[in-house]
């Protein structure tokens, strides 16, 4: 039985002074809780990745690592593009996908691809983000984060019932993922979901950023 997994997306937030004061507010918290059961990961920005991973290394915490996005190509002369290997430095994680990149970056499915390959082949764990449950789902990828667009920051998530819907149709083509919901998951609404057949967790945006936030929706499953 997997452990249910909290990730945090800081998306394009916080400056690495605020990284610490953020770390020593949740650390304490979590502490009380018992993780048995439960698997935190954090994806910050790439300018905070490093301090923010030096950190839980040094006081050996209970936090995975992840980053948000990477390079659908290997070390070279790619102008600021962070590649798969220099994210494994830092973290184990990465979010591909995410459909603010699909929007804002054109992000199409050739370069999802491309960067899970990469991410593949550095060793990185893929949180390959979808919108709906005939998006692109590319083989390697470790997680699914169904995340519908018209929830994400809204405060309207989808429903325990169509997250249920979407996550078997998933599960019959993708047995062995994970799966995770994100858009608008709150500490007052995250129980109405953690009974949700397959679901594994959650990727979590705007309540992340407050580490008080971010405890409240972990203690509460
Ligand atoms: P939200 O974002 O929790 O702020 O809705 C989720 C996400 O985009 O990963």
């Amino acid at each position: 039985m997997n452990k249910l997994l909290f990730v945090a997306n800081w998306k394009s937030h916080k400056l690495t002074k605020d990284v610490h004061p953020y770390l020593w507010t949740l650390t304490p918290l979590l502490s009380k809780l018992d993780l048995s059961n439960k698997e935190i990961v954090v994806c910050p920005s790439f300018p905070t990745l490093e301090i923010f991973t030096q950190f839980v290394r040094v006081n050996d915490l209970p936090i995975g690592v992840g980053a948000q996005n990477i390079s659908a190509y290997d070390e070279g002369a790619y102008t600021g593009e962070v590649n798969a290997e220099q994210v494994k430095e830092f973290a184990g994680y990465v979010i591909i996908g995410h459909s603010e990149r699909k929007k804002y970056l054109k992000e199409t499915p050739e370069d999802i691809k491309l960067k899970v390959e990469k991410a593949k082949q550095a060793g990185l764990t893929v949180i390959l983000c979808v919108q709906d449950e005939n998006d692109t789902v590319v083989d390697g990828a470790d997680i699914i984060a169904y995340e519908p667009p018209t929830a994400i920051g809204t405060g309207k998530p989808d429903s325990p019932e169509n997250i249920a819907k979407v996550f078997q149709k998933l599960y019959d083509r993708y047995p062995s993922v994970r799966f995770l919901y994100g858009g608008s998951v709150k500490p007052e609404n995250i129980k109405d979901f953690v009974s949700v057949p397959h679901l594994q967790g959650f990727l979590i945006g705007g309540a992340s950023l407050d580490p008080d936030e971010f405890y409240q929706l972990i203690a509460q499953c």
